[in-house]
């Protein structure tokens, strides 16, 4: 008996465990300290009445013989197939429904999907990034290549026709840095992958927060995209659905690799490995794109960005360099004092009681920066603010 020795190549613990383990023993220490948490990107509204309103009538039709429902479509429900296909018509991208595959989130696929490449593929991954593209490639055992991501680049890397790549990720808008592409900077990244043959595996968790209306939301935005990429989104943060779970990825018919459809292979790898999203919660994700779930939604999220609009204008009276906030739920700032990011974690913590991410959590080119999430309470965010204006004035 073997076992997989890349993880032995692994931190410790994931980067989320790790801060909850550090919160959990201070708050163990100041059992009477009030600690405001905008760490880990978990949203804090409740789910809107036109969801709940749905997922009520969908627990009520579980309990009758009549309207029961057993297994379901391992792809997702029609119904929930065609609001997510209404939701990207509105950008102008048609979608087959046989191109949409619900999931219980972005995280869960995006690891998932590596099922379909080979081992041997090189995987280039920008640096900071979202530490699950990095895990999971290192537990497989591929080849890494890093993209550097700073603030000379905006935190927008962009393609170098040196580097052969055959797996790309980006995401946009970024998680952690906020930064978002334009659509000529995706339509290079588009071009790239056609010449390398690559696939772009792209994640658009937070295309909810783009305000600005020339800035894409969707990869297939962009001419050429569905020729090479597979685009991962979620009901997390566009609605609150952390805890609920409901995710959606997109396989166009049009990827095709050495003869192979990717759709075909990734439905072959859903039907087998995965038995579908509960009924009730793909009901209560329809209403979230229906008109008044619509309405209700966009009043959670300008909620958010009314929190990264606090964050921005302290971050701005300090004279603190930070990039994202806008078009994003992140804020990317550079630690005040040349501090090193868990340096600047703990001594926040110790003595404003906030919890950020450290920079450095999410890769090399992170150090010395900090991330704070705009999906906090609007009181404790107010109050963490003038928290960290006060130490920090
Ligand atoms: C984050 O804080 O980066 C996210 O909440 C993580 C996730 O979505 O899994």
């Amino acid at each position: 008996m073997k076992i997989n020795q890349n993880y032995s190549r692994l931190e410790e613990s994931y980067l989320f465990s790790t801060i909850a383990q550090k919160v959990s023993a201070f708050q163990t220490d100041h059992p009477k300290t009030e600690i405001i948490r905008l760490g880990i990107g978990d949203v804090t509204l409740p789910l809107c009445s036109a969801v709940v309103q749905e997922l009520h009538k969908a627990v009520e039709e579980m309990g009758h013989k009549d309207t029961f429902h057993g297994y379901g479509p391992e792809q997702g429900y029609p119904f929930l197939k065609a609001s997510i296909r209404g939701h990207y018509a509105v950008r102008g991208v048609h979608l087959d429904p046989d191109e949409i595959f619900v999931s219980d989130g972005a995280k869960s696929d995006l690891g998932n999907i590596l099922d379909l490449f080979d081992v041997d593929n090189t995987v280039l991954i920008p640096d900071p990034v979202y530490p699950v593209y990095v895990d999971t490639n290192l537990m497989a055992g591929r080849k890494i290549v890093y993209l550097d991501a700073n603030q000379e680049n905006g935190f927008l890397p962009m393609p170098d026709e040196q580097v052969k790549a055959d797996l790309i990720y980006l995401c946009s808008p970024n998680n952690p840095t906020g930064a978002v592409y334009t659509k000529e900077q995706l339509k290079q990244w588009v071009d790239y992958a056609a010449y390398c043959g690559a696939v772009i595996l792209f994640d658009a968790a937070y295309e909810a927060f783009v305000q600005e209306d020339d800035l894409p939301r969707s990869i297939y935005e962009i001419d050429g995209a569905k020729e090479c990429a597979i685009e991962f989104c979620s009901f997390s943060k566009t609605a609150g659905f952390t805890g609920t779970r409901c995710g959606y990825t997109v396989v166009p018919m049009a990827l095709q690799r050495e003869g192979m459809s990717l759709n075909h292979m990734w439905l072959r790898r859903q039907t087998t490995k995965f038995n579908g999203v509960p009924y009730i919660v793909q009901k209560g994700a329809a209403a979230v794109f229906q008109e008044e779930g619509m309405q209700q939604i966009r009043k959670n999220i300008a909620y958010y960005q009314h929190n990264a609009k606090v964050i921005a204008d302290t971050l701005t009276g300090l004279g603190i360099w930070y990039t994202g906030g806008k078009n994003s739920p992140y804020i990317w700032l550079k630690c005040p004092h040349e501090m090193k990011s868990w340096e600047f974690f703990d001594w926040l913590l110790q003595e404003a009681h906030v919890v950020g991410t450290p920079g450095a959590g999410f890769g090399k080119n992170g150090e010395g920066f900090f991330r704070l999430t705009s999906f906090g309470d609007q009181d404790k965010t107010a109050e963490a603010m003038q928290r960290i204006q006060k130490l920090l004035k």
